[in-house]
């Protein structure tokens, strides 16, 4: 994509109003479409003015599984969290085009996700096909520093997800959360070799339908943190 596509894409995120973006690395703070900043940790049933549970897609580029599960789930909020602008503004304009009141996105880098979300506020995480940082353990987004970031959010009854192309990433999770001894409720290394154990899988993000056409197979983790 050209420069200026990106930078249109990037002011155009700017009156989006279902984008919060983080504004500071080193005090992070989320700004709404009206440029006010707003503090979003605690808020964000008020944002989507339901009492309705929330569910987190982290590195959701351009949030199709936020958009997917929105679209299975009425009663459930969907929130995709990313760093990247211009592919979070293909997901955010395609859910207002589709009137989509239970999606938003917050721009932020995943380090901060304890900034804007209180604790219990989250009821579950997908992680989807995040980069298998192949070399970089501690970078990777279920190591056990991440893990423990997600649990300061988590509510008491909740779910992680985690849907990867790498075998390597998949290895390294089960065997993570094999040693921090944390319930495993689900594992599956070729989750389309057969008709899916949960409907909700069906779902294919940009990376994955990549994936596919590569002949690589799709795996999935669903685990509980405490
Ligand atoms: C391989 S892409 C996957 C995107 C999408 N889930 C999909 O399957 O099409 C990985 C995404 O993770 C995001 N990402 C990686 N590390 C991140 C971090 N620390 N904070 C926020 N986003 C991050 C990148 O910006 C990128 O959009």
């Amino acid at each position: 994509m050209s420069n200026k596509n990106k930078l249109a894409r990037f002011a155009e995120m700017d009156n989006l109003p279902n984008v919060f973006q983080n504004v500071s690395f080193e005090k992070p703070e989320a700004r709404n479409y009206k440029g006010e900043l707003q503090a979003m940790s605690g808020q964000w049933q008020a944002h989507f003015n339901n009492q309705n549970l929330i569910t987190l897609e982290l590195a959701c580029g351009k949030g199709d599984y936020t958009r997917g599960l929105a679209g299975d789930f009425a009663q459930r909020n969907f929130i995709g969290v990313d760093i990247k602008g211009n592919r979070m503004w293909v997901g955010a304009k395609e859910a207002l085009d589709k009137n989509m009141q239970n999606v938003a996105f917050l721009r932020t880098q995943i380090e901060h996700l304890d900034h804007f979300f209180a604790p219990k506020e989250v009821s579950e995480i997908w992680i989807t096909f995040p980069d298998p940082q192949l070399g970089k353990p501690k970078k990777r987004l279920t190591s056990p520093r991440y893990l423990d970031l997600y649990k300061k959010v988590l509510a008491d009854d909740h779910f992680m997800h985690l849907k990867t192309d790498s075998p390597e990433l998949y290895e390294y999770t089960l065997e993570t959360l094999n040693e921090l001894k944390l319930p495993i409720l689900y594992q599956n290394d070729d989750i389309y070799a057969r008709e899916l154990d949960f409907p909700e899988l069906r779902h294919h993000t940009f990376y994955e339908q990549m994936h596919l056409e590569n002949k690589k197979t799709i795996k999935y983790i669903r685990w509980k943190l405490f």
